[in-house]
């Protein structure tokens, strides 16, 4: 099979090499990758960025990178599944959110990740779902707690997590206010937002309307000011903050939690590689097969140039999720 493989950090060092097919073990199953998308998530891998995640059990090697292949999102179709698998069969159409291995022709997924694609999406389509919904599901309904009839602000409603989140907290009953630049204020209330704040002109925090749950995607607001949009039970969600090469977004994500033990509201992270995978992309599903939930796909690459769509990525303005097709 052709797989991106990482040697050393940096996008221009993502090199197409042929290698052997990974082979499933018992609970496993192989999976031809049809298609993936790109997250922030991939590129901080990719370039060994914040260098702080270098030091952690992150995965990240100091000097060179432990992932030999990344992709954290994959749409495909079973081409074998291992002795103890039940659930899956050579052929089902499937989707996952994987630590790494889906910039590849072929990945071995644990069955217990894995779920049936959404039958009204293209492989395309559900390969932009897994990391976005999954942390948006999280940041909503498990973080926030949000309740129908409350009033939810997304901050970087317009990005791959923030066009899931605005969707997912209109089919949960909710008022939603969507934060984006004004080129994208129709798009987000294309997908259900009430109303629109533009970021590039006005400061949500200080319009004077208070929210029960505030989702931070894009960070640029302490706990602080925020605190000023919530309301006296409201809660603030941590997704992501600003990038940077030393310590960001997990400087801004720490340090907005713990100004969260100075205010009465409720301060809270969302993370979407310790939830339970398998049976938020079951919930996504639902929610996509009845028509609550659709991806928004800016860009789609063909996988010779998923260099040039990670780069794309990584500027930080990408309407919706950049795919790429595997074939
Ligand atoms: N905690 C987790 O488990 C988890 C999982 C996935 C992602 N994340 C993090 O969540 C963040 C968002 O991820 P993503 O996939 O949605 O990224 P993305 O697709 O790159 O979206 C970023 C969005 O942020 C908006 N934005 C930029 N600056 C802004 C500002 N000052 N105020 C409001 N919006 C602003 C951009 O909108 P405009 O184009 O309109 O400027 C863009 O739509 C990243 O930091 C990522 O690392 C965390």
């Amino acid at each position: 099979m052709k797989a991106f493989v990482m040697r050393s950090y940096g996008t221009d060092q993502l090199s197409l090499t042929d290698m052997d097919n990974p082979v499933p073990a018992a609970d496993e199953v192989l999976v031809r990758v049809r298609a993936t998308s790109v997250n922030p998530y991939d590129w901080h891998f990719i370039l060994g960025e914040p260098y702080i995640a270098r030091l952690m059990a992150s995965g990240m090697g100091l000097l060179r990178p432990k992932l030999g292949v990344p992709g954290c999102d994959l749409a495909g179709t079973v081409a074998a599944a291992g002795a103890n698998v039940t659930e899956f069969r050579p052929g089902d159409d499937v989707y996952a959110l994987v630590s790494d291995g889906g910039f590849a022709e072929y990945a071995c997924v644990r069955a217990d990740l894995l779920a049936h694609k959404p039958a009204n999406l293209s492989h395309e389509q559900a390969a932009a779902v897994p990391m976005a919904a999954v942390t948006a599901l999280v940041a909503l309904r498990d973080s926030g707690r949000l309740e129908p009839g409350q009033a939810v602000l997304v901050n970087g409603a317009s990005g791959g997590v923030g066009t899931f989140a605005v969707q997912i907290a209109r089919a949960l009953g909710a008022t939603v206010t969507g934060v984006c630049s004004a080129r994208n204020a129709d798009l987000v209330r294309s997908l259900g937002a009430d109303s629109v704040v533009d970021y590039t002109s006005e400061d949500f925090t200080r319009k004077g309307r208070r929210y029960d749950v505030i989702i931070d995607n894009a960070g640029g607001h302490s706990a602080w000011a925020c605190r000023r949009a919530l309301t006296p039970k409201g809660t603030l969600v941590i997704v992501g903050g600003p990038p940077g090469r030393w310590v960001q977004p997990a400087g801004h994500a720490f340090g907005t939690f713990a100004q969260g033990a100075f205010i009465s509201q409720r301060v809270t992270m969302a993370m979407a590689v310790s939830a339970e995978k398998k049976r938020l992309l079951e919930t996504l599903t639902g929610l996509i097969e009845a028509g609550k939930v659709t991806p928004v796909i800016d860009r789609s690459y063909p996988f010779d140039d998923i260099r040039a769509a990670v780069e794309y990525q990584q500027q930080g303005h990408v309407p919706g999720k950049v795919v790429v097709t595997i074939g």
